[in-house]
């Protein structure tokens, strides 16, 4: 039996970047993960392989769509779904060799099997107790059912399923218009499958900017993904092959069926912390299932703090990298801090989607005067370059102060574009700082800077 300053139960980026910041800390760290690769959700099952799928798919589009438009001719690409399986298991299996690999240069243990908390101070894994001074749970979260919906992960699947499917099917029904069945829906269209996305509410990935719901509903429109709003999923009906999925539509309680060779359920996930003895330990879970914590990640025991997916907040690998890094802080005895405003959200679609901060229903409900500054990617000569017109940048500022609150982008690289705005966020900066900032040329970054300037005086390329 060790003893350790702290042990982290769970080997995900918020334990697994603990972990890392803990033993850059001088503590004597251990984590537990019971999988047989570190990385958890995102590296194995997430993030990582849903955006190796989504690259390769990409460039599967590319030279379906836009290769002979630039004179580049030849035999199209066929798909070998094997070979493409496998190059998504050879990055999953990069990527958690990777944190392997850091664990040992930082000296952690990796303790491994499935953790449980007897008591504060200890934690047990397997056979054996191990002693310490603090316990970090990021067991993070798994995939949530439905009632009437029987996962099987091989004709009813969550993403995991999804993402290793035995062959590309030809019709697919992903229940939920959120991120993972876009994206993933995404994937299977660009491969051929038919994919019909059967959503509850009237606009997909809800709490977004409604404008960028819009254009990027009608962007996977003409991908080929069909859209049934405002229905309710009752039940699937499965065989070994084939399943049924009935809904009704809530404008008048009408019932339909659809026939799909795979369904996927994507209506959110939910915290995992199965195992744990939370219960005996008296930390009572919210509604939600998630751990509460105070606002240095303590639960309501002293000792042990949780992170990640399963406490509140957005379920996203940054955030809880973020509170990884500020928990193992204050545990050395330093600050930490995350700053919940300025958490991006991206859903890698082509084109992607990217926000950050506050949208203007947000702004309308808190009764804040704000000024919009929108952007056409049509009027920046890169994106028009390679086919990324359609989309644009929208930022939202205070209409006194000129203080940014909130960005949101459906274009080329969104994604990576997001970042100059939290980072503008982060400083207080005002529309005016980023109209003032020289961005390179020709770069879709221009697209950016000319939001900031129609906040003020107006954009040039407009
Ligand atoms: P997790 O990554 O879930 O890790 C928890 C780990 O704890 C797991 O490995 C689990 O085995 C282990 N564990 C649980 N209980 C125990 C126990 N008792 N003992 C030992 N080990 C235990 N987020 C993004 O930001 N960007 C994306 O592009 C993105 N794409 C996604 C795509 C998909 C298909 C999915 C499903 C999720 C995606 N996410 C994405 C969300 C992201 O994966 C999660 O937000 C993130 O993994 C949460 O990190 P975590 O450390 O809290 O938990
Ligand atoms: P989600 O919360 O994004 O979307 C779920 C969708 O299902 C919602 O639109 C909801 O209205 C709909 N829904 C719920 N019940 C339904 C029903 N009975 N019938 C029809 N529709 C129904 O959840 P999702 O996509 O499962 O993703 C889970 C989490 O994983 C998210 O919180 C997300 O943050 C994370 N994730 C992040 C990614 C990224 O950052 N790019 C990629 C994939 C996942």
């Amino acid at each position: 039996m060790a003893s350790y300053d702290v042990i982290i139960i769970g080997a995900g980026p918020g334990g697994y970047v603990a972990a890392i910041r803990c033993a850059q800390l001088g503590l004597k760290t251990a984590c537990v993960e019971g999988r047989e690769t570190l990385g958890g959700t995102c590296l194995n099952v997430g993030c990582i392989p849903s955006k190796a799928l989504l690259h390769a798919t990409h460039m599967l589009h590319e030279a379906e769509h836009n290769f002979t438009k630039m004179g580049l001719k030849g035999k199209s690409p066929s798909v070998d779904w094997k070979q493409m399986i496998s190059y998504k298991e050879d990055v999953i299996g990069q990527n958690t060799k990777g944190i392997e690999f850091l664990f040992k240069k930082n000296k952690i243990d990796w303790l491994k099997g499935w953790g449980s908390i007897p008591e504060a101070g200890k934690v047990k894994v397997g056979d054996e107790v191990h002693e310490t001074k603090n316990i970090i749970i990021a067991t993070g979260s798994e995939s949530s059912s439905l009632p009437g919906v029987e996962i099987d992960e091989k004709v009813v699947v969550t993403s995991t399923g999804a993402l290793e499917l035995g062959k590309v099917p030809k019709k697919m029904v992903v229940i939920g218009a959120g991120v993972i069945g876009l994206e993933m829906g995404s994937v299977y269209a660009r491969l051929g499958t038919e994919v019909t996305v059967v959503e509850f509410l009237d606009a997909i990935t809800p709490g977004m900017d409604a404008e960028v719901q819009k254009t990027l509903q009608r962007m996977l429109k003409k991908q080929g993904l069909t859209f049934i709003m405002g229905a309710a999923v009752q039940k699937t009906e499965a065989t070994k092959t084939k399943a049924k999925v009935h809904y009704k539509l809530r404008k008048d309680d009408s019932e339909h069926v659809l026939d799909a060779d795979v369904v996927l359920v994507a209506t959110g996930r939910k915290p995992y912390t199965d195992g744990l003895g939370l219960d005996a330990l008296g930390i009572d879970l919210s509604k939600r299932g998630q751990i509460p914590v105070d606002k240095h990640w303590q639960t309501s025991t002293k000792g042990i703090y949780a992170i990640g997916d399963a406490i509140d907040g957005p379920m996203l690998a940054h955030k809880a990298e973020d509170e990884g890094m500020a928990c193992a802080e204050v545990l050395a005895g330093n600050h930490g801090h995350v700053n919940y405003g300025v958490i991006p959200g991206v859903i890698y679609t082509h084109p992607e989607v990217a926000s950050v901060g506050k949208t203007e229903a947000d702004l309308k409900d808190e009764g804040v005067a704000y000024k919009v500054g929108k952007f056409s990617f049509m009027g920046n000569a890169r994106a028009k370059a390679v086919f990324a017109g359609e989309g644009f940048v929208k930022l939202l500022a205070d209409k006194e102060t000129d203080r940014i609150l909130g960005c949101h982008i459906i274009g080329p690289a969104a994604g990576d574009l997001i970042h100059e705005v939290c980072v503008a966020m982060e400083f207080g900066a005002s529309a005016e700082d980023l109209a003032l900032t020289c961005h390179a040329h020709p770069t879709y970054s221009e697209a950016v800077r000319e939001a900031a300037l129609a906040c003020g005086d107006g954009p040039i390329h407009a």
